[in-house]
């Protein structure tokens, strides 16, 4: 029976101004898959741990399953049997790329036992599959960056269309999750379907300046232009004291700073990790004064995606 085991990275979607067009992805937390091809027929979850019961078994409605069901689909190989065991290490509706990083180990996993038929790059759009069955919508600004690491740009999606951008080496991300519930259904639906043309001008003057800002290395551009006045007005309303965590981490260095993905997780930008440990550290204690658990983590930014382990 052949098996393999993978780990795949969370990743922080949007990066503030770029809501479902851009992503990076981080070295940790991240989601464990294990799977083995059975010789016989169809898929299932053996195992799920880390997920409190959360997660559904039923291969046709987890995330994990239904994405690698469709890759077997297009290789013409729809019966395969596999076995899949998820190991969850990160939070579920965390703002991190959870269901992300679960299908995008999955399908790096599929792929490995197929001796890598597709690249990284041409999971993606199974990936997708996933985000639509988790969330409604099958956005790419975690599953692409989550494949194929470090900073990710969707310039589009029908075609699709993702460009690698460059980004500081020394780059680190500041997280904190505060653990409060805030589906990313919900946190879609309700942001405005419709913008004025003068706030759009705002939107993408932001959007080409943290994109020129990463090619230029330029960290007073990238920081300015992480400014977002269509969603986080909208979202920040769910973060219990979001303009006081802005405040802390814009004071103790953060370059910029905003919610992950559809939140309740924030992160900040900074230029070590010393700064990094320094604000998640200050965020932590603020929210615990609200009485709030939190998780954090500082990370590099992750620059290869998903990763064999055995
Ligand atoms: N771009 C997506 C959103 C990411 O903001 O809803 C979800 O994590």
């Amino acid at each position: 029976m052949k098996s393999v085991k993978v780990f795949a990275p969370a990743t922080v979607a949007n990066v503030v101004c770029g809501y479902d067009i851009l992503g990076f992805a981080v070295n940790q937390p991240g989601d464990e898959v294990v799977m083995r091809l059975t010789g016989g027929k169809g898929i299932s979850i053996t195992k799920i741990t880390g997920d409190e019961g959360k997660l559904p078994l039923d291969p046709e409605k987890n995330t994990v399953s239904a994405s690698v069901q469709h890759y077997l689909n297009h290789i013409g190989m729809p019966d395969t049997g596999v076995e899949i065991e998820l190991h969850k290490k990160m939070p579920i509706g965390s703002g991190l790329g959870s269901s992300s990083a679960s299908t995008v180990a999955g399908l790096f996993a599929i792929n490995t036992l197929f001796d890598n038929r597709l690249s990284n790059r041409d999971l993606v759009p199974f990936a997708m599959k996933g985000e639509e069955l988790a969330c409604g919508y099958g956005h790419a600004d975690n599953v692409a960056p989550a494949l194929m690491g470090g900073f990710v740009l969707i310039r589009s999606y029908e075609p699709l269309d993702i460009i690698s951008l460059p980004f500081p080496q020394d780059f680190h991300a500041a997280i904190v999750y505060p653990e409060v519930d805030v589906p990313t259904k919900d946190a879609r639906q309700m942001i405005r379907s419709k913008v004025q043309l003068k706030d759009a001008v705002t939107q993408w003057g932001n959007v080409a300046g943290l994109v020129s800002g990463l090619f230029l290395n330029d960290y007073g551009l990238i920081g300015r232009s992480m400014t977002d006045i269509l969603v986080e007005p909208v979202r920040s309303i769910l973060i219990p004291d979001f303009a006081v965590l802005k405040s802390l981490a814009l004071e103790n260095g953060g370059l910029g700073f905003g919610i992950s993905g559809s939140g309740p997780s924030v992160f900040a930008l900074t230029r070590d990790a010393e700064t990094a440990a320094g604000i998640t550290a200050r965020l932590q204690q603020h929210l615990k004064k609200m009485d709030i658990n939190s998780l954090a983590f500082v990370s590099e930014v992750n620059k290869k995606g998903p990763i064999l382990l055995d």
